[in-house]
């Protein structure tokens, strides 16, 4: 079945979905006898008029989601007291992620869970696919990820679904993770800032969004057994940071708890993470659910703040079905504390818009979505090496391409983010199977280079082995190689590039002196043969016009303008752990983050370590001068000034990063931090300015005694540059001692 028949199959099945189960359930029209239903009233006067009106039953309908699919035939009929669970869950949509009952009798709709990192998730589903969270992290512009979200809320809602599993925000603490490719980027600000703009764009469309996966869920190996052992402080100041920003920037309507334990304690039944920090010191409003299987317990998880037990059977035993009732009539758990979950869920379901604005369902215009992903790409892949001029492409006469299907398809990461490719998997039959099949995007880069290159002529080669890829190679002007490093959920990922790949470029490097290598990535991977090739381009996972945007840019159709959301290493050796700790089975193992918040370049900086690439970096086919640095301090704000010239004779984007250097005395985890960004698109000889304003905690330390955050008094080092590696001007900063707690921010 394509695309929109499936979209239209949807919409059917929604329309024909009998009252009590409709798909995303039209709240009933205001009646008196239906107070909440009135828009005039507030969010949370609307909550509390419909919380009185429901049974205890009906409460714990709400707290408890199912998975739909062939895990359901495992479920009995007596997990909920008094519902026909096999009927409940029938209104499913097949193939989703989640789903909670609506009740009808009050107006509240059915929550459809899809997973949506990148597009919505469902394997009968064809939906469009953006480039990797990381990918479009590298565009540095939240403007970028936000478009996606819209993008993807909107398909969402046309699919049926309300509540997406979007929002990845773990920082890349561990470059061997596997699930890097989900996330935005090592640094705390940076991360914030791109997830914050997925998370708006797709709650634009009255959908409620997560923000995942709260917290340290570093690692897949081990993922439900690891305890990953950190100090609140290095937390607040790193992990924690992230999402402490990203949720002031975008309200998600839901934050899911993680696998793994935190300093011994799960995450969904850890009281200091979800009540004390979450809902406490950042006010946080919305509910939390669990990742599908993390939870351990009933009367634990529910005092410790878990509002939503999740994917129920994922989780061996319905901990918040019959057994929370049991605990509310045995007075384990208070019945304050069921009111209190089902107020954050209602809450985040008026707020959002999930209420009001049932989904639409409808077909989808997958020819203009296709363009956001395009666009996404365009301006999100990083141009790592151009030595003399390589890039763009005039006009060879030969041009051999190498390696990795360039010649039908890009690569997609695997696991729940990974998006049923509209016109199928370009390449089938890779990878562990099942869920975790490779999924290859139909886009060639062969074709568009083709288009784009009419007169030149290609040929393509496996790439598989070293010997015919460089006769391949002597053969032409130009030889392009596509490395690639395929990762996935649960799974965690190597560094070095799978099979001859190495063998492959070295060969090819040696046959033909024009040598590009364009290297389709989860995150960061070693590159032996940097040096021997003449220009490098990271496609991460590229989406679903992966193909084309890689031809525009290698033939300067678009100049390149992603920069690196990460530090590439030069060595496993420069990592803190130069493999990751424990096992996927067998006894509870425990990780020391003995860096702290030392993340990333900022481990780097703090050893001295010179990467291969750094934070930061990226190059474009102009140049940029960057200059009139200055900083203000007004009252608690420092704001940052400067401009940019382009003084090249392309279009192009600058990104000017400021880092903050401390003084000594400020004991900060490392010797400086990203404090402010801006993307500027300018024309040769145009000139822009920008101002950025720096978050006060980005100047702090926490100290975990007094709940406060710290700024040191001294003089502090402004840097304004084009990467980590390239600063370009630096103006000192006085700042006077303060002391504040969050919560005085939101104010
Ligand atoms: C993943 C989540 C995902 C959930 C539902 C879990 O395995 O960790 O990110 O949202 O499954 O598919």
């Amino acid at each position: 079945m394509n695309a929109s028949l499936v979209a239209t199959a949807v919409a059917l099945m929604l329309c024909a979905a009998p009252a009590g189960h409709a798909a995303t359930g039209a709240a009933a029209p205001p009646t008196t006898a239906q107070p909440w239903a009135d828009q005039t009233r507030t969010s949370a006067q609307r909550t509390e008029l419909l919380l009185k009106a429901m049974t205890l039953d009906e409460k714990l309908l709400l707290v408890f989601g199912y998975a739909s699919g062939d895990q359901l035939a495992q479920i009995d009929s007596s997990v909920i007291p008094g519902v026909n669970v096999k009927e409940v869950v029938a209104a499913a949509i097949p193939g989703s992620a989640g789903y909670v009952p609506g009740i009808p009798r009050l107006g509240i709709p059915a929550q459809h869970e899809a997973d949506a990192s990148i597009g919505v998730r469902n394997p009968n589903m064809p939906r469009t696919s953006l480039p990797s969270s990381l990918a479009t992290a590298a565009s540095w512009d939240p403007r970028v990820s936000e478009a996606g979200g819209r993008m993807i809320g909107q398909e969402a809602r046309l699919s049926g679904f309300n509540v997406l599993l979007a929002g990845g925000i773990n920082l890349t603490r561990e470059p061997q993770n596997g699930r890097n490719f989900e996330y935005t980027g090592e640094d705390p600000l940076l991360a914030a800032e791109m997830s914050a703009g997925l998370i708006r764009g797709v709650q634009s469309n009255h959908i409620v969004s997560t923000i995942k996966h709260y917290l340290i869920n570093s690692q897949e190996t081990g993922r439900h057994i690891v305890s990953a052992q950190v100090s609140e402080p290095a937390l607040r100041q790193s992990d924690a940071l992230a999402f402490e920003l990203a949720i002031e920037k975008s309200s998600p309507g839901s934050v899911m708890c993680s696998y793994n334990r935190i300093n011994d304690v799960y995450a969904c039944e850890n009281d200091w993470l979800q009540n004390r920090l979450l809902k406490g010191d950042w006010g946080y409003k919305g509910y939390v659910m669990s990742d599908w299987g993390a939870v351990h317990s009933t009367v634990r998880a529910a005092t410790a703040g878990l509002d939503q037990q999740s994917g129920f059977p994922f989780d061996k035993v319905p901990y918040f079905a019959r057994p929370l009732k049991d605990a509310v009539e045995d007075g384990s758990v208070p019945l304050a504390r069921v009111d209190d979950m089902v107020r954050r869920i209602l809450w985040a379901l008026f707020d959002k818009g999930v209420m009001d604005h049932p989904a639409q369902a409808g077909p989808i215009d997958f020819a203009a979505n296709a363009q956001v992903s395009l666009s996404a790409a365009e301006q999100s892949l990083v141009l790592l090496k151009n030595e003399a001029g390589m890039l763009p492409l005039t006009t060879p006469k030969r041009v051999a391409l190498i390696g990795s299907y360039a010649d039908k398809a890009v690569l997609a990461g695997g696991g729940s983010a990974s998006v049923t490719p509209i016109g199928g998997n370009a390449v089938p039959g890779l990878g562990p199977g099942g869920w975790l099949t490779q999924v290859w995007q139909p886009s060639s880069p062969m074709k568009a280079l083709q288009k784009l290159l009419p007169d030149t002529q290609f040929t393509f080669d496996a790439g598989t082995d070293a010997t015919t890829a460089a006769q391949a190679a002597a053969a032409a002007d130009v030889a392009i190689v596509f490395v690639h490093q395929w990762t996935a959920e649960s799974l965690d990922a190597s560094l070095s590039l799978e099979g001859t790949q190495d063998a492959v470029v070295a060969s090819v490097a040696k046959a033909n002196p024009n040598a590009v290598v364009v290297v389709e990535s989860g995150g960061a991977v070693l590159m032996p043969w940097q040096k021997d090739v003449k220009a490098i381009l990271a496609a991460f996972y590229p989406g679903e016009a992966g193909g084309e945007a890689i031809a525009r840019i290698l033939t300067g159709a678009v100049n390149p303008s992603g920069r690196l959301p990460i530090t590439f290493p030069a060595g496993t050796d420069q990592l803190v752990r130069s493999q990751i700790g424990g096992k996927s089975e067998g006894p509870p193992f425990t990780v020391r983050y003995t860096e702290g918040a030392a993340v990333g370049y900022k481990w780097f900086d703090l050893h001295g370590h010179k990467p291969l690439y750094a934070f930061g970096h990226g190059l474009s086919y102009t140049r940029f001068e960057l200059g009139g640095l200055q900083a203000r301090q007004a009252g608690a704000r420092v704001t940052v000034s400067f401009s940019t010239r382009n003084a090249g004779s392309r279009d192009g984007s600058s990104v000017g990063q400021v880092y903050v250097r401390a003084p000594q005395s400020a004991r900060w985890e490392a010797p400086r931090r990203l404090a402010g960004f801006d993307k500027l698109s300018l024309k040769p000889g145009q000139a822009g300015t920008s101002a950025v304003t720096i978050d006060p905690r980005l100047l702090a330390t926490f100290d975990a005694a007094s709940g406060e955050w710290v700024i040191a008094p001294g003089t502090y080092e402004v840097q304004l540059g084009a990467g980590s590696d390239d600063i370009r001007a630096t103006t000192p900063l006085t700042l006077k001692g303060s002391r504040f707690k969050s919560a005085q921010l939101r104010r």
